[in-house]
């Protein structure tokens, strides 16, 4: 059984006041009984006095002293100069000389040499706890008594003793009751500190630094207290820059693009970053996840095991199929510390700059190929002429036409090369300029107003107002010339329709026609360099398909947008939108 500390401080109290009080019964009694024997002794040692001086010449000594004992009621004891009992009032006369010769006695002996002598024993006499008292006699004449002696039995002493134990112990008792309440409320009070002070360190053991253990009284308690709100204190002090370095930490590595993990010695995930867990598209582990089981890719978790035996950083470009695809590389870094091989996993993604990579090779492919036709067609003519065509008068002259129309399509084709060069540079800047988009408009259908009725199609303008804007002229005009240019084309009869009009802020215009058409798949499709949805018919047009992806970089340069609706056999119409004042990132 284990006692509370209130129990045992209550307990060491209560041993220290008991002993106390017996010591302090024990010392006291001693006293007591050391006076009141001296007190007795010198009573005693005066009667002892007056009794020898009155001691007759002559008499039946054993008498004398039965007579005197009777009187004084004490015992009565005669002795001669050899020490020898010549009168006791205890003894019968008869039985006198069989006791023991008294010289030995020391009160006998003092009083023997001259002095009065005092002692307390049991008497071997009459068996009896006594106090004695012998003084000398003054010799006179022949009378043989040399000392007188008196005894008395020692009955109130011990009679005291016993009231003094039962004093001492009702004391005692009284005192403890008295005492145990304050005791009990004394203890009560430490052991409560104790107590708050032992909470407040188990507190801080869980983890609570804003606990405080009591500081008051300025006693040892009180500076214990102290101390372990100061170690309180300190603690949180280092846990939070700990916590402030960590969060950097992990700050650091959530910003990061690239996906980081690190992985213990079994393959299991301790930390990885979101970024992570999007380039693979899956859910972000939980620490202790395998590898094998997050990523689903065994090319990864082979890297990270190559990774285990080799000194240096391993790396392997990764091709990842869900959702779709993605190249991914992929590198793998041995950490070793305490005997624990950790990998860190480091996997950037590499699709975009791929798909980037993949569209030069088929822009550079698709501009050869439609360099080639023309140029094809150009030397078999040139060819022919050499070769006697030029004596052919009826078709020569429409040899050399094609030539000149096929040179005037790789104009246009090289034209809008460099217009799509110059407007995909990152430095290419707008020549802003106030216009009224309305009058562009008008411009442009003026310039295609003649093809439009060899067409035998309808031209119309509908701006019911002048519309202000703020924008490079030149390059609206390429977008309209561009748009009016399919419209036209790409419609065998019917009307070509534009539009212009505007709010407070924004400008739009529309080129509508009753042409083909545009299919629903290919709509999103057709301002990509090189896309045509007939593509034999548009190159018969002379089309390269470059002209709205020239159109998208203009109006987005613009801070605009550029849209189509389209019912194939119906008609198409395009629509851009523009800021009324364009902003100034792309401003000269
Ligand atoms: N108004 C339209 N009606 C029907 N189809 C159109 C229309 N405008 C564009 N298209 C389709 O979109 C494709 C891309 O047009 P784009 O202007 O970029 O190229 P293009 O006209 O073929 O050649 P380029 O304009 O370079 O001479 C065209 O080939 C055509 O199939
Ligand atoms: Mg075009």
């Amino acid at each position: 059984m284990t006692l509370t500390l209130r129990a045992r401080l209550l307990l060491a109290h209560a041993a220290v006041l008991a002993t106390a009080l017996i010591a302090m019964a024990l010392f006291a009694g001693a006293e007591q009984r050391r006076w009141v024997e001296q007190q007795s002794r010198a009573t005693l040692e005066r009667t002892c006095v007056q009794m020898a001086r009155h001691l007759p010449q002559r008499a039946d000594w054993d008498a004398l002293a039965d007579s005197l004992g009777h009187e004084l009621g004490l015992r009565v004891t005669l002795i001669d100069g050899t020490g020898r009992v010549i009168g006791d009032s205890q003894v019968a006369g008869d039985e006198l000389g069989r006791v023991e010769n008294h010289a030995g006695r020391p009160e006998v002996k003092t009083a023997l040499h001259g002095q009065s002598g005092g002692a307390s024993r049991r008497s071997r006499t009459v068996g009896q706890e006594l106090l004695y008292v012998a003084v000398p006699v003054v010799p006179d004449g022949d009378r043989p008594v040399a000392v007188a002696r008196l005894a008395e039995p020692l009955i109130g002493v011990t009679m005291l003793d016993a009231a003094l134990l039962r004093l001492s112990l009702l004391a005692g008792v009284l005192a403890l009751l008295l005492s145990v309440p304050l005791l009990y409320g004394v203890t009560g009070w430490q052991a409560g500190r104790v107590r708050d002070i032992a909470r407040a360190a188990e507190r801080v053991g869980e983890g609570d630094f804003s606990v405080r253990a009591p500081e008051r009284p300025d006693d040892e308690l009180g500076r214990l207290g102290a101390g372990i709100n100061r170690m309180a204190a300190e603690l949180a002090a280092r846990i939070e820059s700990l916590a402030r370095e960590r969060d950097q930490g992990s700050r650091v590595l959530e910003r990061m693009v690239d996906g980081v993990a690190l992985i213990d010695t079994h393959g299991h995930i301790l930390r990885a970053n979101s970024a992570l867990a999007a380039l693979l598209s899956v859910e972000p582990p939980v620490s202790g996840t395998s590898l094998s089981e997050f990523a689903r890719l065994p090319e990864l978790v082979t890297l990270v095991e190559t990774a285990r035996t080799s000194s240096g950083p391993v790396e392997s470009a990764i091709r990842a199929w869900a959702p779709g695809p993605k190249l991914l590389r992929s590198t793998a870094i041995r950490l070793e510390s305490e005997g624990d091989t950790a990998i860190v996993l480091i996997v950037h993604d590499l699709t975009e700059a791929e798909r980037v990579n993949r569209m030069r090779q088929d822009f550079v492919a698709n501009v050869s190929h439609e360099l080639r036709t023309p140029l094809t067609s150009m030397l078999g003519y040139a060819e022919t002429l050499l070769h006697g065509g030029l004596e052919d008068l009826e078709h020569r002259e429409s040899f050399v036409r094609i030539i000149r129309d096929q040179t005037e399509r790789l104009q246009a084709l090289v034209d809008d090369l460099l217009s799509l060069a110059e407007l995909e540079q990152p430095s290419t800047r707008l020549r802003l300029g106030p216009f009224d988009l309305r009058d562009a408009a008008t411009h442009e259908l003026d310039t295609v107003r003649e093809r439009a009725q060899r067409a035998g199609l309808a031209l119309a303008l509908e701006a019911p107002e002048r519309i202000e804007v703020v924008a490079d002229r030149p390059r609206i005009e390429q977008v309209l010339a561009n748009l009016l240019d399919n419209a036209l084309k790409y419609t065998e009869n019917g009307r070509v329709t534009v539009r212009v009009g505007g709010n407070r802020t924004r400008a739009w215009c529309e080129v509508a026609d009753t042409g083909v058409g545009i299919p629903a798949e290919d709509q999103p499709r057709i301002f990509e360099r090189f896309y045509r949805v007939d593509k034999a018919r548009s190159r018969e047009l002379g089309g390269t398909g470059l002209g709205l992806s020239i159109v998208k970089h203009i109006v987005t340069l613009h801070g605009g947008e550029v849209s189509v609706t389209s019912t194939p056999g119906r008609g198409s119409t395009f629509r851009f939108e523009i800021p009324r004042g364009v902003r100034a990132p792309w401003s000269a």
